[in-house]
């Protein structure tokens, strides 16, 4: 189906849990076309039903980020299904924490691939179809661990730092295409980054001394807002800390 100068549609990597999936239901609720991408194909696929039952258009494909040909069929699917996309969300990503001594070698390089090579391919396939329609938005997600290091932070904190430096070339290259680029950098979101890093049960707790964390809906409504400047108004680089996160 093409779409029309009216509807927008975003492509979502990361979308089967947390940041990710808050975001395509706020989009949906906004009336835009979903593409859902994520390894766990039954999750964005359940994605898919509750928004579809919500009056949305959205489609599953798929993807694993690490993988050339995986994020090229992303793209095609795209193409074949909304005719292009307006919206960029390249969310997909994880952490560990692990000293330098201690870190386990597979982790690390699973964590490079995803965060900082998958990223790059996501942005090489997805952003010309935003070049191409003259106008979009691209959202990249760092972390405050992208501007502070602390001990058992290094790899993930190295990935964010990249994301960065990524972040504000595509934007200097997307500046005169009318594609804006904003970096997202969140203190802790409660989701399922905790268990895939294998936090302790009471960690994010003592880390906030008790505090509320913010919720990946917090997220959602920051991106639905950043949407919805004047054209000629970028919010390139923004720090989302729950209040009460003292560090990093
Ligand atoms: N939560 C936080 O406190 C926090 C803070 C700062 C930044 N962030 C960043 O925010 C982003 C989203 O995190 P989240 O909190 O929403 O975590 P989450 O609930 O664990 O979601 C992570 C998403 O990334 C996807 N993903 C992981 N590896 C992938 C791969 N190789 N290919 C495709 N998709 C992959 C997962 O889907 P599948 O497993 O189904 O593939 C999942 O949908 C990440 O980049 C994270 O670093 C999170």
């Amino acid at each position: 189906m093409e779409q029309t100068t009216e509807t927008k549609t975003a492509v979502i990597t990361g979308a089967s849990s947390g940041i990710g999936r808050e975001t395509a239901r706020k989009l949906a609720e906004e009336h835009v076309q979903l593409v859902l991408a994520a390894r766990r194909k039954d999750r964005i696929d359940a994605l898919v039903d509750e928004l579809t039952a919500m009056g949305a258009q959205a489609m599953s494909v798929q993807c694993d980020v690490r993988d050339e040909d995986s994020v090229k069929h992303l793209f095609a699917e795209t193409r074949a299904r909304f005719g292009a996309a307006d919206i960029l969300i390249a969310n997909a990503g994880f952490g560990y924490r692990e000293t330098i001594v201690d870190g386990d070698t597979k982790r690390w390089k699973d964590m490079i691939d995803t965060n900082i090579f998958g990223l790059l391919l996501t942005l090489k396939y997805g952003a010309p179809m935003l070049v191409e329609r003259g106008q979009g938005d691209i959202f990249l997600l760092s972390s405050v661990a992208g501007h502070v290091v602390g001990a058992g932070g290094g790899v993930y904190s190295a990935t964010k730092f990249a994301v960065n430096a990524i972040g504000e070339a595509l934007r200097q290259e997307m500046a005169r295409k009318n594609v804006r680029v904003t970096l997202l950098a969140p203190g802790v979101v409660i989701s399922e980054f905790q268990d895939v890093a294998g936090y302790a049960p009471g960690f994010v707790n003592n880390w906030l001394g008790g505090t509320p964390p913010l919720e990946t809906a917090n997220i959602a409504e920051i991106v639905s807002t950043v949407l919805k400047l004047p054209r000629h108004v970028s919010l390139n680089q923004m720090i989302i800390r729950p209040t009460g996160q003292v560090n990093p």
